[in-house]
């Protein structure tokens, strides 16, 4: 479909835009000359972002796509990005697993979907959408990690292995793009206040406002910066994991231990 009306709109496409992160960057980009195309997979959470979005100006799409599909995510992308070039992809979208309740591990079918939603799936949109930004000389990618990935988490052993693949592939691709006047930002934060956090039981220390953690992610895809760690001081977990010997690191890590309610207790945001 072409939109000629539209050629000169900054384009800004947000995976798991109908939900925290994601529909807090999407609220933040919101205004007149910006078209924003919002994926989700919760067509009606995904609708009040994009009416929200429309209030501020800003001109919408959505698309209801489930990311443990890669080939239809290439193929929508594709699609998009032939209708009206993208300025911005930010590749929000994850799940987040622990180990069930007494288990030693998650399960098989867990660790597929995930490593799916949270690394492959995002690596083949991000390396399609940089060949295409390096052609043009031109474009943004901004990848959500986690602090997650800089500790080795006994009961997120997929969620901390996921987003530590993730963490190596922005800044290599980050390498290789910089000639081309494609900036990959690596966003790797703590605790956010989002329906993913609020389904964890439990203490969650430097809890951040979704709301603030939007405007300082967006300040860093807008400056350009590679990597965005924060709150600051999981700068020093990391470094304290990286000087302590790997065993004693383990029996520590080993003595964390998580509740996390269903996805389906919650209810959408
Ligand atoms: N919140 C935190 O404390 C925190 C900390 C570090 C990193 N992160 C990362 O930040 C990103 C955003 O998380 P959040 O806190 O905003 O979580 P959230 O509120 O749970 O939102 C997750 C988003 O991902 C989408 N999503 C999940 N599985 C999907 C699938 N199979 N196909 C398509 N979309 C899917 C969801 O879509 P539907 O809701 O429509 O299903 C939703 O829009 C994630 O990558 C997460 O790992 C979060």
């Amino acid at each position: 479909m072409s939109r000629p009306e539209m050629t000169h709109r900054h384009h800004i496409l947000i995976t798991g835009a109908s939900s925290g992160i994601g529909a807090a960057l999407a609220e933040y980009y919101a205004r007149p000359g910006v078209h924003l195309t919002l994926w989700g997979r919760s067509e009606e959470r995904l609708e009040k972002t994009a009416s929200t979005a429309r209030t501020k100006g800003a001109s919408v799409d959505v698309l209801s796509i489930d990311l443990t599909k890669a080939d239809n995510a290439l193929k929508a992308l594709t699609r998009t990005d032939e209708s009206l070039p993208v300025d911005i992809l930010i590749l929000s979208a994850g799940m987040a697993d622990i180990r069930p309740h007494k288990a030693l591990a998650e399960s098989a079918e867990v660790a597929l979907k995930m490593s799916m939603v949270n690394f492959a799936t995002p690596v083949a949109m991000a390396t399609e959408m940089a060949n295409r930004m390096a052609a043009r000389r031109h474009g943004r990618i901004a990848l959500m990690g986690s602090v997650a990935s800089f500790h080795d988490l006994p009961l997120a052993t997929v969620y901390s292995g996921s987003k530590a693949g993730l963490g190596r592939f922005s800044t290599a691709l980050q390498a290789a793009m910089t000639p081309y006047n494609v900036r990959v930002c690596l966003i790797a934060p703590g605790f956010i206040d989002t329906p993913m956090s609020q389904r964890l039981d439990g203490e969650q220390a430097f809890l951040v406002p979704v709301d603030k953690a939007a405007r300082k992610i967006a300040r860093s895809i807008n400056q350009g910066r590679g990597v965005l760690v924060f709150p600051w001081v999981f700068q020093l977990t990391r470094l304290l994991e990286m000087a302590l010997p790997r065993p004693i690191a383990h029996r520590i890590l080993r003595k964390l231990d998580v509740m996390q309610h269903p996805e389906s207790e919650m209810g959408g945001n």
